[in-house]
């Protein structure tokens, strides 16, 4: 699918509605606004997302003197979601492990800087990849994040809804709010991927596998770099850990397995069923051989999440991941580790195009993910940008987050002068140091 039409069909759902009338004579009026003269143009072919972007805001601020209502920047974003959040909210998003360090560092991408070419006819933008055997309509996914009622009482609800309105993959934690198969009819048409914590109960962790593949999920997504709690002080200084309160435990108290192994179904014990939670939560015994567990239990692709070393991305193709991604879990558990951005190029090297690389933690800026692909990267993926979007204005906030980041991402890879996402090479990079 080239992103002509794809990109037309999601801003056509996008933003069409929000236009002026069309002028009939084809070319829009112009207005005076202060020393500007600004006109627009009506071109009657679709547009690449970017600039369809750019021309609705300019549109409503020059002609209807009506601006955003929610602002652009991360940092703007963020500070509006802080309003809405609680103590124990901001706690659980915000910051990493310990000293926070792995956390500041993923976000530092400075060390690359984009080398744009010129006069590549760019007119026409294709941001489509493919994925898994799918053509996505973009390089960009939603990253699994637990516990979404903490941010908004959409929750996951509202993230998967904005997902499916701009055909946005989505990957959903096992630690959602939300049962999985809710989650999954919020998507009937979008890639949705399952996020999978092992239980170290097996008969729990085969049933999470099951259902996320009758729930119509189109892979499961082995995060591996948990197998332990990681040391996070805000949550430590509040002596707050919200599974304890309940919170993110939908797809285990709805689980037929899980309430077999209890004395009580959950509703008339949450104590118990929470203490059962706890029990079960995780295996840090587990090794590279356990993974044929999950190959027995799925026919679904299985992506590993959270390789660093490029040994552990070899041993995730040698035991049978369909993809890699290359993320610190947004710096939250190995305080002082290497940035996902350092370690990925090693890791592009040597899956050498077996399986697609994915990547995750840091990204805030289009210009981020763009550095990311032109390493190697296949996909990127969006954490925290959209979880403040959440925060800030439920599902529409994350729309507005998600959408104006393919729209920065379509318009840097036109300036940088890619016309498709496999332009975007080592090329147009160059290290600091061979500067
Ligand atoms: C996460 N992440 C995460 N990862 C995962 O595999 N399962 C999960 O349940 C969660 N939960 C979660 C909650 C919160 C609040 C955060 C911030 C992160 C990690 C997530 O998928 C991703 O790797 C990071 O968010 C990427 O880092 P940035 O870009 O958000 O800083």
């Amino acid at each position: 699918m080239k992103s002509d039409t794809a990109g037309s069909r999601v801003i056509s759902a996008a933003i069409s509605t929000g236009l002026p009338p069309r002028p009939t004579t084809g070319r829009a009026t112009s207005k005076r606004a202060g020393d500007i003269r600004w006109r627009m143009s009506d071109a009657p072919r679709q547009e690449n997302i970017g600039n369809a972007k750019l021309k609705e805001v300019y549109r409503k601020g020059m002609l209807e003197d009506e601006t955003p209502d929610l602002p652009t920047s991360f940092e703007d974003i963020r500070d509006a979601a802080w309003e809405n959040m609680s103590e124990e909210g901001r706690a659980y998003v915000h910051g990493g492990a310990g000293s926070d360090e792995t956390f500041e560092r993923n976000k530092d991408f400075s060390n690359y800087r984009i080398v744009p070419r010129m006069l590549r006819g760019v007119a026409e933008r294709d941001l489509s990849v493919e994925l898994l055997g799918e053509e996505l309509d973009w390089p960009v996914m939603i990253t699994p994040l637990g516990v979404q009622t903490l941010l908004h009482d959409d929750a996951e609800l509202g993230t998967a809804a904005a997902a499916e309105e701009l055909n946005v993959p989505l990957c959903l934690s096992s630690l959602s709010s939300t049962p999985m198969e809710e989650v999954a009819e919020a998507m009937p048409t979008t890639p949705k991927w399952f996020q999978f914590y092992w239980s170290s109960d097996r008969d729990v962790a085969r049933s999470f596998l099951h259902r996320a593949e009758e729930a119509g999920y189109d892979a499961i997504v082995l995060t591996v770099d948990a197998p332990t709690l990681g040391w996070r002080e805000r949550l430590i200084d509040r002596g707050y850990y919200p599974f304890m309160a309940g919170e993110g435990v939908a797809n285990y108290f709805s689980d037929p397995a899980f309430r077999d192994s209890l004395a009580e179904p959950p509703e008339e014990n949450p104590d118990a069923a929470v203490d059962h939670f706890l029990d079960i939560f995780g295996d840090s015994s587990l090794t590279w051989d356990d993974l044929s567990f999950v190959f027995e239990n799925t026919d679904l692709p299985v992506v590993i999440k959270g390789v660093l070393h490029p040994e552990d991305a070899r041993l995730a193709i040698e035991h049978g991941a369909a993809a890699v991604d290359v993320s610190t879990h947004g710096g939250r558990q190995v305080d002082g580790s290497i940035s996902a951005i350092e370690a990925l190029p090693d890791v592009v090297d040597e899956v050498d195009g077996e399986v697609p690389v994915m990547f995750d933690s840091g990204v805030r800026r289009a210009s981020d993910a763009f550095k990311a692909m032109a390493l190697g990267a296949d996909t990127v993926m969006l954490g925290r940008p959209y979880a403040y979007g959440l925060a800030m204005a439920g599902q529409r906030g994350v729309r507005h987050v998600v959408e104006n980041f393919l729209a920065e991402f379509d318009l840097t890879m036109g300036l940088a002068g890619c016309s498709n996402v496999d332009e975007i090479g080592r090329d147009r990079l160059k290290h600091e140091r061979e500067l």
